[in-house]
Formats: C-alpha cells, structure tokens, sequence
C-alpha cells in the first residue's frame, strides 16, 4: 500500500481521483498530472486514486493496459484501487471539520455510481465533475439530490468559462462593438485531432455523443456570457453543408456539427464550429479574429498523438478551474486545522473567479 497521509495538514484538500485513465491521453490522468504540480500541488493532497478499468478484470491486455502499469509502477507514492469500496477500506474517517474532495472523470455514462461512491462510501462533500455531469437528465437529477441531501458542492468542469482566451475575445468584441458602431460576428470554436480511423473509438469512448462530449463547452459559453437559455433561444439554423452525421462502429453521432442560433430575444445571433477532426483546439472567432485556447494560442494538428505537452504548463483553464474550486475549500479546512475553532460548517464552494464561473 502507498505511504500517504490521508489527513494533510493546515488547508491543504484532501482530494480523491475517481478515474485516471490512459497516461498522456486521458482527463483523469490530465487532472491528476496537473495536480501533482505547482500551483495545486500546495492546495491539495492526493489520498487515493480509483481506477475502475485498468485496475479490473474488464480490462483489455495491450499497449495501454501496459502504459498504465508503468504509471502505477513510476508513483509509489500515490495509492491506486480499482474502485469506492476498495479505497474506503484504506483510508481513515474524514477528520471533523474537514473537507474531503473529489474529481471525476469516468466516462459519462458511469458518472452516476462513481459520484455514489465518492459521497456514500468515501464521505466526500465536495465534487468537480468533469463534463457534462452525466449522461442523462435523469442521472443529473439523481446527483443533484444526492448533493443536496449529503449536503455536497459540486462543481462541473466547465473550464472555458475561467479561461484566458474567453475574456480576451469578450473584451474584443466589447472594443469592436464600440469602434465600429455594431455588435460584431462571434462565432465559438471547438476541434478535435481525431482522424477516420479512430471515429470507431472516438464514437465509443464518447457517447452519448457529439453534443455532451464537445458542444456542451460552447452551449455552456453561450449560457454563461451570452444568455443562452433553453427557453429562450430562437432562429436555430443548422449549416448542413459543414455538418456531418455518420454512423462508425454502430453508432451514430455527429463527426462535426455547425449551426448558429440567438441566444435570447434582442441578442445578436452566434456561430458554433464544433469538429472531431479539425486539430486540438479551442476558441473565438470574432470578427474573423480568432482567440483560441492557451497562452500562447495551442493548436495541435489532426491526428495527435499525446496530450502530454498540454498538462498544467499550457492550458490555463484546466489549472485555474482546480485552483478556483481547491482555494475555495482551503478556509473550511484552515478552521478545522486551527486549535480553538468551532465546528466548521457544512463547507460552500464559493468561487472566486469572475463570474459566471465553473457550474
Ligand atoms: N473538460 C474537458 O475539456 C474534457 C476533455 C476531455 C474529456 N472530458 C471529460 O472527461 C471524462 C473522461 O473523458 P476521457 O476522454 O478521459 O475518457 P477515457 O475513456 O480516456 O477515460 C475515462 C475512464 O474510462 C475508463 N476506460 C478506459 N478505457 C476503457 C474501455 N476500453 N472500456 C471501458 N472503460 C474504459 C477508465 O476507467 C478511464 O478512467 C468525460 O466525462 C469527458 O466528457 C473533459
């Protein structure tokens, strides 16, 4: 078993990974990367690691299978189980007044019972999920209740809403509403480096599909700085010329899907661009200018073979969504650390980053 100190002093956050997944490839092992370094590795503590398919039964021998072995192998330091229960039986109690947090990156469809896990088995009272939250409406809700009754904060990573090349785009096309007298074209950016051979895969690895996986980022864009609301957009017009539904391996989804629509009464119309297969990116066009992800921009061509040179160093908006969400729970555990306090209250996540922020 790893020698970890399950609770770390001061208002250092206990944090517990609920999926790492592939080395160099997966969100999980993309948080987890960025989390043993600075600025995060200050506010947080790894205690445990849960990888439910590497670590199972399930789990195809390969190249992989291989390469997780050898991430395992190369951090003794760190504790990995193949699931809640295994872990639970590891780590102590939370200590009182402390906050044990997680984050999730399973694949969606298996969000539910990870997020199950992580609040009944391992007492976890505060949750980044990774987008969409779930698969279904009805999973949402089940978490949502959950949240409330176990009293959890639970935030979505949504991190395009922290990032640096949002706010620079916001701003110019705050400038070039002014210069030029009207508001100008905007138009939110979205590619990944997937090539035919792999849409297979990438139709497997991420259902429900093209929507929850890639264009939920831009409709959470469009919700938070340009009012999108269910019941509020109109004129939604789908380009078909630049959109493309297929069906790979037996399942049908959108390798890219292009449309626009406004976003609330008396709001200008925007464009969505969201593509499988354009290179690894993401952004704003306004006005035929375009801000894209990281700083400076990263744009990654089609196919690509390893997200290592993304971790912590490049994009901004992973690390400043972690570093918002550890920060805001490193004052319930500052209090719990400090001799005299009253019992800390049930902790609120209160993000400090202009809003709207991760939700
Ligand atoms: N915020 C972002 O920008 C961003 C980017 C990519 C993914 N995500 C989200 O992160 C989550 C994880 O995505 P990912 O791309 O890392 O997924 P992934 O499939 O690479 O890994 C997720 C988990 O899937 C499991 N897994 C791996 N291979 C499997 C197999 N063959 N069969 C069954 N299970 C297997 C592993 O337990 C792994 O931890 C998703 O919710 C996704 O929407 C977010």
């Amino acid at each position: 078993m790893a020698d970890v100190d399950a609770t770390p002093a001061g208002n250092v956050v206990e944090v517990i990974f609920i999926g790492c997944g592939r080395p160099n490839f997966s969100m999980g092992w993309t948080h987890l990367e960025q989390m043993l370094r600075e600025p995060l590795a200050s506010l947080a503590a790894v205690v445990g690691v849960v990888e439910p398919y590497y670590l199972s039964e399930a789990c195809v021998p390969g190249e992989d299978a291989e390469l997780f072995r050898e991430y395992v192998a190369a951090h003794k330091d760190l504790r990995f189980v193949p699931s809640c229960t295994a872990l639970a039986k590891e780590l102590p109690a939370v200590a009182p007044g402390r906050v044990r947090a997680a984050i999730i990156s399973t694949r969606t469809p298996d969000v539910l019972p990870a997020f199950q896990g992580a609040v009944l088995e391992l007492g976890c009272r505060a949750v980044y999920l990774e987008k969409p939250g779930a698969a279904t409406v009805a999973h949402l809700d089940d978490i949502a209740q959950l949240a409330e009754k176990h009293q959890v904060d639970v935030v979505v990573g949504y991190n395009r809403n922290v990032s640096l090349h949002v706010r620079r785009a916001l701003a110019f096309a705050k400038e070039r509403e002014a210069d030029m007298g009207t508001p100008p074209s905007v138009t939110l950016l979205h590619g990944n480096p997937f090539c035919d051979k792999e849409m297979n895969e990438v139709f497997r690895r991420c259902r429900p599909g093209l929507f929850y996986d890639m264009a939920c980022h831009e409709l959470a864009i469009a919700v938070g700085f340009f009012g999108l609301t269910a019941a509020g957009y109109s004129e939604l017009r789908v380009d078909k010329a630049s959109s493309l539904q297929a069906v790979h391996g037996g399942i049908t989804d959108f390798v890219r899907a292009a449309f626009s629509l406004r976003p609330a009464p008396g709001a200008e119309p925007i464009g969505f661009q969201i593509d499988r297969q354009a290179g690894s990116f993401n952004g704003i066009d306004v006005d035929g200018r375009r801000f894209l992800s990281g700083e400076p921009p990263l744009l990654y061509t089609n196919p690509l073979q390893s997200l290592s040179s993304h971790i912590a160093l490049n994009y901004d908006q992973y690390v400043e969504a972690k570093r918002i969400f550890l920060s805001a729970l490193a004052p319930v555990n500052a209090r719990a650390a400090m001799p005299a306090a009253a019992p800390a209250a049930a902790p609120r996540v209160a993000p400090t980053a202009p809003a709207p922020s991760i939700s």
